[in-house]
């Protein structure tokens, strides 16, 4: 029996590559930089099913060098890369891998919050430089006891991330296009953007990436924000407006800034926000933990066989 054809734009981890090659052919793209349109092209004419393990646009002009395509997975929660309507209009399922990140990306967020607020990274930094000395003093954190944390964008991983401030004695504010219906067992309080804006201490992003949300955290926004404000990301760098945020941290119109992601990404290493003191960066790393990212590798694999095979998906967007 024929295998199906199967195109994978990057990396894949070797359980989910072991599964997709039981019952497909595999073309991998396997260079260190994403592959063009151009680059694919050749494999994608034939193929049934499309693995996106690097982050390429999946637009109408892809889908279009790839008229046998069955489906489309992604082992990610966003997909702010493809082009769901063109999908549906080609009949083509898409899926994404929710769920199975949640805690993980949550201890991130959680985790980018409470090392910037007790300067864990700047104190490492200050013993290997061997400042520790007598006298020497590192300046003081913040506590996050009795502090209000803010969440934009209120999805399971908010509600995770929720738990965790709620953990270390914070109230817990939120806002989402709507409330929450379980916001009682939530212990979390809607408010409007502005209000989270001016009440919270703690900021943390975590809306997915959408034409509305583009750009929603720019100089008015920061403007808005307490000066002792932090600001924590890591939902999609381009929900922000990197020059303003840039602005604020350097003015100090907010105290600091954590990120796990960046507009652009990856950054460059000249790029000026490197330059801040008052910022943390680490390299959008939300899901990656050894079990979190095979389980989401072996999810996408498992709706690429499903929807090859014209199944329903375990995990689909647009069903
Ligand atoms: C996701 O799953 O969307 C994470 O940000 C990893 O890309």
């Amino acid at each position: 029996m024929e295998k199906y054809k199967v195109v994978i734009t990057g990396r894949v981890l070797p359980a989910a590559l072991a599964a997709l090659e039981t019952q497909c052919q595999v073309y991998r793209w396997e260079q260190p930089t994403a592959p063009t349109l151009a680059d694919l092209s050749g494999w994608l004419k034939d193929a049934d099913g499309l693995f996106v393990s690097t982050n390429i646009a999946v637009n109408e002009q892809l889908l279009a060098a790839a008229p046998r395509l069955k489906v489309i997975a992604q082992p990610a929660v966003g997909y702010d890369n493809i082009d769901i309507a063109a999908c549906t209009s080609r009949k083509i399922p898409f899926g994404n891998t929710p769920g199975v990140l949640v805690e993980t990306t949550a201890d991130l967020a959680f985790g980018l919050l409470l090392t910037a607020a007790r300067r864990i990274h700047e104190g490492w930094d200050w013993v290997r430089a061997g400042k520790w000395q007598p006298g020497a003093q590192l300046p003081y954190g913040v506590d996050l006891y009795g502090k209000t944390l803010g969440i934009v964008g209120m999805g399971a991983i908010g509600s995770a991330v929720a738990r965790r401030g709620q953990a270390s004695g914070m109230k817990v504010i939120y806002n989402n296009r709507t409330p929450r219906a379980d916001q009682a067992d939530l212990k979390a309080e809607y408010c409007t953007f502005d209000q989270l804006l001016s009440e919270a201490d703690f900021i943390v992003v975590l809306t997915p990436l959408t034409p509305e949300s583009r750009g929603m955290f720019g100089a008015n926004e920061f403007a808005k924000m307490k000066p002792t404000a932090y600001f924590i990301n890591a939902a999609r760098g381009a929900v922000v407006d990197t020059q303003a945020l840039y602005n604020a941290l350097q003015a100090k119109q907010i105290a600091y800034a954590a990120l796990d992601v960046t507009d652009p990404e990856p950054l460059p290493a000249d790029h000026p926000l490197l330059q801040l003191p008052n910022i943390l960066i680490v390299p959008h790393i939300g899901s990656a933990t050894t079990e979190t990212r095979n389980r989401m590798a072996l999810l996408a694999a498992e709706n690429l066989l499903l929807g090859v095979e014209g199944k329903p998906l375990v995990t689909c967007v647009n069903t």
